[in-house]
């Protein structure tokens, strides 16, 4: 399966790996990291699924949806690596992602 590295708000690194047609936000959620909160299940409404993403894999990535751009402008901590993790599809095609959890909004 795939790997994605993520960052945790304290700095310590998790390899896992995930299964192709999840959404990023998914497959975070189900290796147990419950500091990215996903509260509107994925569905695009919460903005509590944010992260940033490695630059190197930007080019990679599905467009951002007005949806996504709109609701990300709600975190005070939007940079240009920004995403809602539950609006980016994980597959073979960015093995080995790496994203940090976003601060705390
Ligand atoms: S889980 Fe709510 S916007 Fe991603």
């Amino acid at each position: 399966m795939p790997k994605l590295i993520v960052t945790l708000r304290d700095g310590t690194t998790q390899e896992i790996e995930g299964e192709e047609g999840l959404s990023v936000m998914e497959v975070i959620r189900d290796a147990g990291i419950d500091e990215l909160l996903a509260l509107c299940g994925g569905c695009c409404s919460c903005a509590t699924c944010h992260i940033h993403v490695d630059p190197a894999f930007a080019d990679r990535l599905p467009a951002m949806s007005e949806d996504e751009n709109d609701l990300l402008d709600s975190s005070d901590f939007r940079d240009e690596t920004s995403r809602l993790s539950c609006q980016v599809p994980f597959s073979a095609a960015v093995d080995g992602l790496a994203v940090r959890i976003a601060e705390e909004d």
